[in-house]
């Protein structure tokens, strides 16, 4: 795993903008794999800008996303299908048949699992995979204890994961309970792989991830076994002290 350290917010964004525009120019009909959250935000502003700035093509991209709540329709302001129609896709040029974020309210949602997985089989995997952190060291909505064989599933979301998502609703009790995520190993057949940590809330996380051998209590830890994964982090997130060139 290789370590990247930046200053701020904005230089972890401007980083894993560069970082996607470089793979859609290398490979116009690149796979990318995206998040939701609030570490995302900034890199998808930086998308949106490098898109009317510097001609960046998304045409041809494909896209998956890692999870979706269960029980909210798309139309719902919190769903991660509006989070990413508001915040990235509404403003590029992506095909709106080649964006794909699992389906969260419909009927057999175990079949939707399916589905997403063989999905990600025949079009993917992801060229490259952006993905943040849960200060439980959860990863998509994999949550702690999570099987690193899994792939699609419905997971029960931890009590720490709703209270963090709590600020985007008007109550506790509105963050869903369920969610569709990719499983791990469906994350680790991406071919690279960014994990973003930005803020003094995600130290512990990210000390967590650089201290401990993988195991299934701290799912982020899975990405040690990755050939190509890169840790970005910027100095809220891990201590000067940490800051060496690589894992
Ligand atoms: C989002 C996701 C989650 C978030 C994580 C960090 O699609 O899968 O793993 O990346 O919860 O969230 P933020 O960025 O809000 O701190």
């Amino acid at each position: 795993m290789n370590l990247v350290s930046v200053k701020d917010y904005q230089e972890l964004s401007e980083y894993a903008c560069n970082e996607i525009e470089g793979v859609v120019r290398a490979n116009p009909h690149s796979v990318l794999g995206l998040a939701t959250g609030g570490t995302p935000l900034g890199t998808y502003q930086e998308m949106i800008k490098g898109f009317a700035e510097r001609n960046v093509d998304y045409r041809h991209v494909t896209t998956f996303n890692l999870d979706e709540y269960i029980g909210l329709g798309r139309e719902h302001p919190q769903s991660y299908y509006a989070y990413m129609m508001n915040n990235l896709f509404n403003h590029i040029n992506v095909s709106p048949d080649h964006i794909h974020i699992p389906i969260g309210n419909g009927e057999g949602l175990e079949l939707e699992c399916h589905r997403y997985e063989r999905l990600i089989e025949e079009i993917g995997p992801p060229d490259l995979q952006i993905l943040g952190i849960g200060s439980n060291g959860h990863i998509g909505f994999n949550e702690p204890g999570t099987s690193f064989q899994s792939e699609t599933h419905i997971v029960e979301l931890a009590e720490s994961t709703r209270r963090a998502n709590a600020r985007y609703f008007s109550s506790l009790d509105e963050v869903p309970q369920y969610a569709i995520t990719m499983g791990i190993k469906s994350i680790l057949k991406s071919k690279r792989i960014l994990l973003l940590a930005s803020g003094s809330h995600k130290a512990n996380a990210v000390k967590t991830l650089l201290e401990c051998d993988p195991d299934e209590g701290f799912p982020a830890s899975v990405l040690k076994g990755h050939g190509d994964v890169t840790l970005v982090v910027d100095e809220g997130a891990v201590g000067i002290d940490n800051i060496v060139n690589s894992l």
